[in-house]
């Protein structure tokens, strides 16, 4: 069902002047269209128009590209190499409910589309996200990675419990030989329960040896398997966070100078960002502590290197930035948002430590703050509460928000998640509304991963120039290197420092595709629907 493959170049060929198919890519031309608002001293809102034109430069050469896990060996990471495997290799398998076939569903890029445009009746045409540009397809995904824990990915496999076992049974052929690359272990890092999984690792204390280590495995896997691109990508456990100390981590030149001497406070997961990033290979941090530290994205800017972070978005804060965002942009106010969860897998048993458990916390505690922000009307500013504190008040009105994290290991990867929302309603009324979520964990995680990994690699591939409206256009350039694109599968997207977060689904998608049709230099046609709106 997957074997699926769009031509070279892509499936869709715009024919316009502006979009052109030269040197072995897609050259267009879009203008981004905005407007400038700026509140006049009588009051009122004074908007001017605004216009920038660019040019995306999308080379269509996938290329051959890699994976790298790290904890490969863990419930996500085994998931990811079963997928992957089955669906290259078209392994179907029997349940109680008859014949399954392997598939990409849940996955954005695989399983979602998007409106091209209009055919000759009027109707919209759909097309799947992955035909809009050239993309690798999960099934070519070379893919690697390093455990602590150093059972191979069968057993691996079987351990986490998550797939039916007549897939397993049939995989356990391709995945005996698959084992884990020796991993570095800081053990204040993650949780004192792990401690037993920890038999994989590179020997001595020596972080600046770690860090060549992991550059080395980078660069052999990339040559002995002849690829193009290499994404490395963290879904190992959640580690504490890192504390932010000045001289320590602060800028690129101080964190590079804290791992040769073996500080402390470095993480392993930033040992594995500096590593990508010296290697030239974008990084993904799926995983919710502060891997990238003041001084990590530093030194990606420097050296123009691709990162993106942080911690999956799989099930209830995906739903929960939906609801919210439904309640807010309905009008209605949320008072308070409670979250509870239990789920009985590794990743549970992790958090179950207060450290662990904390660093989860802060990154499901914001998901509602640009929605809550961006609607004055139902929520006190800042300056509103200054106002009537006649105190500094840094933080405008917010619901109150509440998540805890049980562990139950009887219930497995099958993760439960409690929400409920208690809304203020017209004239005083109350609202409570409950959602209860199921859900395998890592199947919800695994497509996500995929998705990480294919838009990291198309966007290492597209470049741009600004064209000033008198001027000369300048060289092409890379995109800047925090993929704030990849927030959609995000749950506390990393963004360009000084600029805003968006939490809100709904936008984190249109982002992502009104950035694939510029590319094509195509417009967003949006839902204005002209056509059924005049004579
Ligand atoms: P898991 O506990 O099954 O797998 C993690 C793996 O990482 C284990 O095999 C462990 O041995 C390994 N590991 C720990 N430290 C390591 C290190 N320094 N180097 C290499 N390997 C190391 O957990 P799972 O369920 O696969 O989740 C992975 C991560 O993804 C967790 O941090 C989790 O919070 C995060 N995540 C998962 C979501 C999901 O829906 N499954 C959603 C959001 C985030």
């Amino acid at each position: 069902p997957s074997a699926r493959r769009a031509p070279e170049g892509g499936l869709i060929q715009v024919d316009s002047e502006t979009t052109v198919y030269e040197n072995g890519g897609i050259k267009a031309r879009f203008t981004d269209r905005g407007a400038n608002v700026v509140k006049a001293a009588d009051g009122k809102l004074k908007v001017t128009k605004t216009e920038r034109t660019f040019e995306f430069f999308t080379k269509t050469n996938v290329g051959r590209v890699g994976l790298l896990l790290v904890g490969i060996g863990g419930n996500n990471g085994t998931t990811v190499v079963a997928t992957n495997l089955a669906n290259k290799h078209g392994i179907s398998w029997n349940t109680k409910d008859g014949e399954q076939q392997p598939n990409y569903i849940g996955s954005l890029v695989r399983a979602s589309t998007v409106s091209l445009g209009t055919d000759e009746a009027g109707k919209p045409v759909n097309v799947p996200i992955s035909d809009m540009l050239p993309m690798v397809h999960p099934n070519d995904f070379v893919i690697g990675g390093w455990d602590i824990s150093s059972l191979p990915l069968d057993k691996a496999m079987a351990r986490g419990k998550v797939l039916d076992y007549d897939l397993q049974r049939q995989l356990f052929p391709y995945m005996e030989n698959i084992k884990p690359l020796p991993s570095i272990y800081y053990p204040d890092f993650i949780a004192a329960n792990q401690a037993d999984r920890a038999d994989n690792l590179i020997p001595g204390e020596d972080k600046q040896a770690h860090l060549e280590q992991i550059r080395k495995d980078i660069r052999d896997f990339k040559t002995k398997n002849e690829l193009d691109n290499v994404v490395v990508l963290w879904t190992a456990n959640t580690e504490r966070y890192a504390e932010i100390i000045p001289g320590v981590n602060d800028t690129a030149e101080n964190l590079l100078n804290s791992i040769k001497t073996s500080h402390e406070e470095v993480s392993p997961s930033t040992i594995f960002a500096v590593a990508s990033i010296l290697e030239g290979s974008p990084f993904i941090n799926g995983s919710p502590q502060n891997t990238f530290v003041p001084g990590c994205i530093e030194l990606a800017e420097e050296k123009k290197a691709f990162i993106g972070g942080d911690d999956f978005k799989s099930g209830q804060t995906k739903v929960k930035s939906v609801i919210a965002e439904f309640l807010v942009n309905a009008g209605i106010k949320p008072l308070s948002i409670a979250s509870y969860n239990h789920l009985g897998n590794n990743d549970g048993k992790n958090l179950s430590s207060q450290r662990q458990f904390r660093s989860k916390e802060i990154s499901k505690s914001s998901v509602v703050d640009d929605m809550v922000a961006a609607n004055p009307v139902l929520y006190k500013t800042a300056a509103d509460l200054s106002k009537e504190t006649g105190e500094p008040v840094k933080k405008g009105e917010h619901p109150d928000h509440i998540v805890v994290i049980k562990y139950v290991p009887a219930v497995g990867d099958s993760k439960r998640a409690i929400d409920e929302y208690y809304s203020e309603l017209l004239m005083g009324g109350r609202n409570v509304m409950n959602i209860f979520n199921e859900c395998e964990d890592s199947l919800l995680a695994t497509p996500l991963i995929f998705d990480l990994a294919i838009l990291a690699d198309l966007l290492t591939r597209v470049s741009y120039r600004e064209v000033p409206k008198d001027g000369q256009a300048g060289e092409f350039q890379p995109l800047y290197s925090v993929l704030s694109l990849l927030s959609y599968m995000l749950k506390a997207p990393l963004v360009k420092p000084g600029t805003d977060v968006v939490n809100s689904l709904n936008r984190q998608r249109q982002g992502l595709e009104q950035f694939l049709k510029a590319c094509l230099g195509l417009e967003n046609q949006g839902d204005l629907l002209l056509d059924s709106r005049i004579w």
